[in-house]
């Protein structure tokens, strides 16, 4: 298949890139590189069946031309802002990159007839609902401008999968850990040991729990899901049945660095407003394709960890 990345020089969105080059894809990766890096492509370059196109994906114009170019038979549309924290003090970088790209995405699948839609939706849609969440529960009540931006996207492609015969699979993903990661509490725990390798502060009392999928597992399932579920619109839950707490997670991560360094807490039940604190959901959908991740949610800290202490070594 001739196949659309946007996003495709993130963490995510690289590995996606390499994973669809090996399965005989051809594909193109869109970056503005806000977030991701071109580095991150390195293995990819210079291939014939691969392209990098540095392009901001929210204006439309420049989608447009994209697609006019590239005849894609399948986008994966992953471009979006991904710092959380970020847009509390600036809530247009998630209506601009998370649900604009969306916009533009959508306006050029429509004008080329693009047939097919894999959008990296989010648990942060679901906010604060308590219990095990299934995929069909609602109200969705998001309480980070990024959840929002996300349903919101959602939203928009249920629409125009019912409005043009564009078929979608959104799946949800919990947090994602892995090779290449450009964010998240592992990638800054370890900047905060390499700056004060004595002393790891934590944001939050450390009691936040949530469930770690390592981006191999996350793309397994992504790939078996869009070769197995048919619907129109394919709405599923990612992740494992574990969950690891953030001051696990933090131990982890000082195990793997080989320090002694004193853990400290900000107190506190979450890190950031727009956190949230405890997710938990159902994944039977996806796991009644017989998918199950290779790793639970501690190996994949653990993993993820591992990576990025190696990489800095070398
Ligand atoms: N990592 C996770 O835990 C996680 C969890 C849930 C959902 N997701 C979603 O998965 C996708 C990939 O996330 P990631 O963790 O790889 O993050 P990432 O930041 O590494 O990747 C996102 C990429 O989008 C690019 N981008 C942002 N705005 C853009 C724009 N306007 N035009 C072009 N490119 C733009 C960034 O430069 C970056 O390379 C995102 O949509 C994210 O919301 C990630």
């Amino acid at each position: 298949m001739n196949i659309l990345v946007t996003g495709g020089a993130g963490f995510i969105g690289s590995n996606l890139c390499e994973r669809l080059v090996s399965l005989g894809s051809t594909v193109t990766a869109a970056d503005n590189l806000l977030l991701g890096k071109r580095a991150h492509l390195a293995a990819l370059e210079g291939r014939g069946d691969f392209r990098f196109v540095e392009l901001d994906v929210s204006g439309p114009a420049g989608v447009d031309a994209l697609f006019e170019q590239g005849r894609f038979d399948c986008v994966f549309h992953l471009a979006a802002n991904s710092d959380i924290a970020r847009s509390h003090a600036d809530p247009s970088t998630d209506f601009g990159h998370t649900l604009g790209t969306t916009w533009a995405v959508l306006e050029a699948t429509r004008r080329h007839s693009v047939k097919e839609i894999v959008f990296a939706s989010t648990s942060a849609i679901y906010g604060e609902m308590p219990g095990c969440i299934r995929e069909d529960q609602g109200p969705l009540l998001p309480i980070s401008h990024y959840g929002a931006a996300k349903l919101a996207s959602e939203a928009f492609i249920s629409s125009y999968a019912a409005n043009y015969g564009i078929r979608a699979w959104m799946p949800r993903f919990p947090n994602v850990v892995g090779p290449r990661s450009t964010h998240g509490a592992i990638y800054d725990f370890v900047g905060k040991l390499r700056r004060t390798p004595g002393r790891l502060e934590v944001l939050g009392d450390g009691s936040q729990v949530k469930p770690y999928l390592h981006v191999d597992d996350l793309l397994d399932a992504i790939l078996l899901a869009k070769a197995r579920m048919k619907a129109a619109v394919n709405v599923f839950n990612v992740g494992g049945d574990t969950r690891c707490t953030v001051r696990r997670m933090a131990e982890i991560v000082v195990e793997e660095s080989g320090l002694d360094a004193a853990i400290v807490f900000t107190g506190g039940d979450r890190g950031w407003v727009g956190d949230v604190p405890k997710v938990d959901y159902d994944t039977t959908r996806i796991r009644s394709l017989d998918w199950a991740p290779k790793r639970d949610s501690e190996q994949s800290v653990r993993a993820a960890a591992r990576w990025m202490f190696d990489q800095a070594a070398a």
